[in-house]
């Protein structure tokens, strides 16, 4: 089974060679500074350091001692949530969330996980074309789930059963 704390995993993106490895508490304030820059609610340093003491998967895209990326995964009892999947500004549109997600579906299709879900905001329209392409179906809508700039935002739920594409 692949685990990303027993691995660096290599991730191809279009113009350069990243890894996908653990993310450690040390990386946090990265990490966060990166959340920051890409979504209009960025988790605290307190949420990752969380993710990573209950023992989420959480794993970063790295190149040449940059973070460049990073993702969080949650599985149990068969079902999987992607709760965080973010690549920096300068390395978007290279093909590094699309490999990143991907290694994290291999990740819970290794574990027996049946199916993966995750929550986009509606307006987030890149983020749901690489969640269609990657094979994610919208599934359901949660009514005002995201703190937005002006009230609240919804949330498209997507979900993909992994046990349907072996
Ligand atoms: C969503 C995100 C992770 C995608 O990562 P990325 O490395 O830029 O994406 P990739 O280059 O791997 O592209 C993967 C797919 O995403 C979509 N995509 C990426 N950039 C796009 C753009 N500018 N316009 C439209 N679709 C785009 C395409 O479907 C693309 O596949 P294709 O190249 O085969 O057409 C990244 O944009 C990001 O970090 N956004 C901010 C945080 C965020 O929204 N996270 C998701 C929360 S649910």
């Amino acid at each position: 089974m692949i685990e990303p704390d027993q691995m660096h995993h290599q991730l191809r993106g279009h113009d350069l060679n990243a890894s996908i490895r653990p993310m450690s508490v040390l990386d946090v304030p990265k990490v966060c500074a990166i959340e920051q820059r890409v979504t209009p609610a960025p988790w605290s340093e307190q949420i990752f350091r969380d993710c990573i003491h209950v023992g989420y998967t959480c794993v970063v895209v790295e190149h040449a001692g940059d973070i460049l990326g990073y993702g969080v995964l949650s599985s149990g009892a068969g079902e999987a949530h992607l709760l965080n999947l973010a690549i920096i500004p300068e390395r978007q549109g290279a093909g590094l969330g699309k490999g990143l997600l991907q290694y994290l579906v291999d990740l819970a299709r290794a574990r027996g996980v049946e199916t993966i879900l995750l929550e986009v905001r509606v307006s987030n329209v890149i983020a749901q074309r690489l969640y269609h392409q990657a094979g994610f179906n919208e599934v359901g809508i949660r009514k005002d789930y995201y703190p937005a700039a002006h009230g609240r935002e919804d949330a498209q739920i997507y979900a993909m059963t992994l046990t349907d594409r072996l």
